[in-house]
């Protein structure tokens, strides 16, 4: 019998289990030489300056708006198809965010309706690398350069993806990039999260951020008479206990090493599904833009008009045939305390409709061939019932 097939799932196997097991032997469970470790694997794969892990990408977000300076009525520019953590982080700091609405294909924010929402208030432009297909960078890059701004790349989904041939995490486009490991993302740490930058100021912050705003480094010292007493330490910023143990981050070192490998699976699926479901009448599927190496974190499919009356449906029965399908994502200017905070229903149209009509189909590198022969049976069954019906 077939297992339930989520739409994602994490691939954990022997050499993770050893790396976590060897660090739980070891003298350090959090704070020691693991957290370094996994993060200058991560500058050294991305090809950035600098990074630091964070216990989530929630606080990995958080500790990028506050390094950038977001304040009390500072706005971000973002989008809506996205998971909540994008805009609550900046809502954190009494920021705003400002949605603008997504290209219908790609579900990114369409780079050409970024400068008509930018205020004297912006302070940033958060493009979200939506099921991990890049968002335009360049152009994105070009219109912050112009009105003074900073960019945050939300590259939650798109670990292992690349922008004109760079890799997602280089900063070349941007001041920060934020990626997280929750164990559907492309390598995971159970839970967990990184901010990249090639700015050591940022870097700086990012670090206290990190640990309740606290530095022991001699030449940060603001008290410098008390820089030889091996006990003192700093408050100098208001932070958090947003630490990644060295478990986690063991867990993160071995999957690292198999970043290429797992995108290279996803990418074999994902032409198997491009085969099996070209040309077929019922729903349409994302494609790469000429700039993108997308990182495949989802396979979001779109239903075509004569089925979108028809989704939960659609949903339920992909469901009760074995396939564990997920929605991406319900708008976030449509949830009630975003609703409650003024924000209006068709404020981005085109994210609307992309809500109505996407479901997510199962895509995760240790799916077996037969597996993903299922899902495409199943799909393709489906359909064709509802088609008749
Ligand atoms: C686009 C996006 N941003 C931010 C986050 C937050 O990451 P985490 O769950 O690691 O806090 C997620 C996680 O689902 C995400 O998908």
């Amino acid at each position: 019998m077939t297992r339930f097939i989520n739409y994602g799932r994490q691939c954990i196997e022997e050499d993770d289990i050893q790396s976590v097991v060897e660090t739980l032997k070891s003298d350090f469970l959090t704070q020691g030489p693991k957290v370094k470790e996994f993060e200058n694997s991560l500058t050294r794969y991305c090809g950035a300056g600098y990074a630091v892990a964070f216990s989530s990408g929630t606080a990995a977000l958080h500790g990028a708006y506050f390094a950038m300076g977001l304040g009390e009525g500072d706005e971000i520019v973002t989008s809506p198809m996205t998971f909540l953590a994008t805009s609550n982080a900046a809502l954190f700091l009494g920021g705003k965010p400002v949605f603008v609405d997504v290209e219908p294909d790609t579900g990114n924010i369409d780079a050409n309706l970024i400068e008509q929402a930018i205020t004297g208030k912006t302070k940033a432009i958060v493009p979200v690398h939506f099921a991990g297909h890049p968002c335009e960078l360049d152009k994105i890059n070009a219109i912050a350069k112009a009105n003074n701004l900073f960019v945050v790349e939300d590259a939650c989904h798109a670990l292992g993806a690349e922008h004109l041939e760079t890799k997602t995490g280089s900063c070349k486009y941007s001041d920060m990039v934020v990626f997280s490991f929750h164990p559907v993302k492309t390598i995971t740490t159970g839970e967990g999260g990184s901010v990249l930058t090639n700015d050591e100021k940022f870097y700086d912050k990012l670090i206290m951020f990190r640990q309740h705003g606290v530095t022991k480094a001699p030449d940060k010292l603001i008290n410098k008479t008390e820089s030889d007493c091996g006990w003192y330490y700093e408050m100098q910023h208001l932070g958090y206990n947003y630490r990644i143990t060295d478990i986690q981050a063991a867990l993160g070192c071995s999957q690292l090493k198999k970043l290429d490998m797992f995108i290279a699976r996803r990418r074999e699926i994902v032409e198997i599904y491009r085969k099996a479901f070209d040309c077929n009448d019922h729903f349409d599927f994302s494609v790469e833009k000429y700039y993108a190496k997308s990182g495949w974190h989802l396979y979001p499919i779109r239903l075509k008009d004569k089925h979108k009356s028809k989704k939960k449906e659609i949903f339920t029965k992909l469901r009760e045939n074995g396939l564990g399908v997920q929605v991406h994502y319900i708008p976030v200017h449509l949830q009630p305390y975003y609703q409650h905070l003024g924000y209006k229903k068709s404020l981005c149209p085109n994210a609307e409709e992309f809500y109505h009509s996407e479901i997510s189909l199962p895509l995760f590198p240790s799916m077996t061939n037969d597996e993903v022969d299922h899902v495409i049976k199943t799909v393709l069954n489906v359909f064709e019932s509802f088609a008749i019906a």
